[in-house]
């Protein structure tokens, strides 16, 4: 029987595209960012035995417009876009590629720092325009500063060791770790107000979730120290967008790197883009050969096993809990 797998974006990575192959898997990729309406229809016509979310969302009505639908594999990790209770209440697990883009996030979130650290972006801008900045431009060292880490798994802890040669004293603010790794500077932080005052720069690096969408908002930013850096490669929705440009223009805090953004693609009007102290890239933390290498063979190995009828590792499916007994 000729199985089909559905990609809600373009093609895999070609290994990844190369496995389906040898096993005589028909992939449909989709238009990036296809439309609602346009998924529901494809999902309707197609009948998919697996789905791998790349880009845009999987509801309720998309999950149940497939009678043959075994699995929904995300091409990541973030899995905020997926209705994962009414796949549960199909029997169908939804499975992320867990650590297999963590090293690529957390160099992107590095990466952001420095240049947030050394306003490169703006002045990269700016030289091109025929600029030539060299006496005003003032930077800061991240050497010896205090970083603040919002989660601690795999992309945080990663980060976490990146950052050792600077020696960064590294705070952590992660309620439901439950043991701090053995990473040298490492401390731990209970209380997320004091999180705030502490730290030099604060990177996200935790999931979105019901309870913490707008973590950061106004009251947030009163109590970060003035000057202080906030990369967000974690989810847009973490931060007020609005409470964001008001801090960065009001210079209540000194800067900020963000790869997610909400909505995304962000609006073309948000208050957001005249800002020089802002550095913004399109959600390509994990845009590396070898995340998508890894990722997308993880998607489609987790489709094979479960047409196999081979148990997925629990700790991937990520709607587990939901499933009834
Ligand atoms: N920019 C990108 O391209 C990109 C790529 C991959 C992942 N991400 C985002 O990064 C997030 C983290 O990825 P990961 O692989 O490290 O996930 P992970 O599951 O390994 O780690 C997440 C950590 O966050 C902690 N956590 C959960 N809720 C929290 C809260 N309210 N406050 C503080 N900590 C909390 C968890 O205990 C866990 O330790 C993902 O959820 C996803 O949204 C973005």
């Amino acid at each position: 029987m000729t199985r089909t797998l559905l990609l809600t974006g373009p093609e895999l990575a070609a290994d990844a595209m190369a496995l389906a192959a040898a096993h005589g898997i028909r992939v449909l990729p989709t238009t990036p960012y296809a439309p609602a309406a346009e998924l529901l229809a494809t999902i309707h016509t197609e009948q998919p035995d697996a789905i791998i979310v790349r880009q845009g969302q999987l509801s309720a009505e998309m999950i149940n417009a497939s009678q043959r639908l075994a699995l929904v594999a995300k091409h990541g990790v973030g899995y905020d876009t997926i209705d994962i209770q009414a796949a549960a209440a199909r029997g169908v697990p939804v499975t992320i590629a867990a650590g297999a883009n963590a090293q690529s996030v957390a160099e992107h979130a590095f990466a952001l720092m420095f240049s947030v650290a050394r306003q490169t972006a703006w002045l990269d801008a700016r030289l091109r325009a025929g600029h030539w900045d060299k006496a005003s431009a003032n930077g800061v060292e991240l050497f010896g500063k205090t970083l603040g880490l919002v989660g601690l798994g795999a992309i945080g802890s990663i980060l976490a060791g990146l950052v050792a040669p600077l020696r960064m004293a590294v705070k952590v603010y992660d309620p439901y770790l439950k043991a701090l790794p053995q990473i040298p500077g490492l401390e731990r932080e209970t209380d997320f107000e004091r999180l705030l005052e502490q730290c030099d720069i604060i990177s996200l690096h935790c999931p979105l979730t019901a309870d913490n969408r707008h973590l950061f908002g106004q009251a947030q930013f009163a109590r970060m120290r003035p000057g202080s850096i906030l990369i967000n490669t974690a989810r847009g929705e973490l931060i007020d967008p609005h409470a964001l440009a008001s801090a960065l223009a009001d210079g209540q805090i000194g800067g900020a790197g963000l790869d997610t953004f909400s909505p995304e693609p962000p609006e073309a009007s948000s208050p957001l883009w005249g800002l020089p102290n802002l550095v913004g890239t399109p959600h390509v933390g994990a845009n590396t050969q070898e995340a998508r290498d890894r990722v997308g063979l993880l998607a489609v190995q987790q489709a094979l096993d479960v047409w196999a009828g081979k148990a997925l590792d629990p700790r991937v499916v990520v709607n587990r809990h939901l499933f009834s007994a």
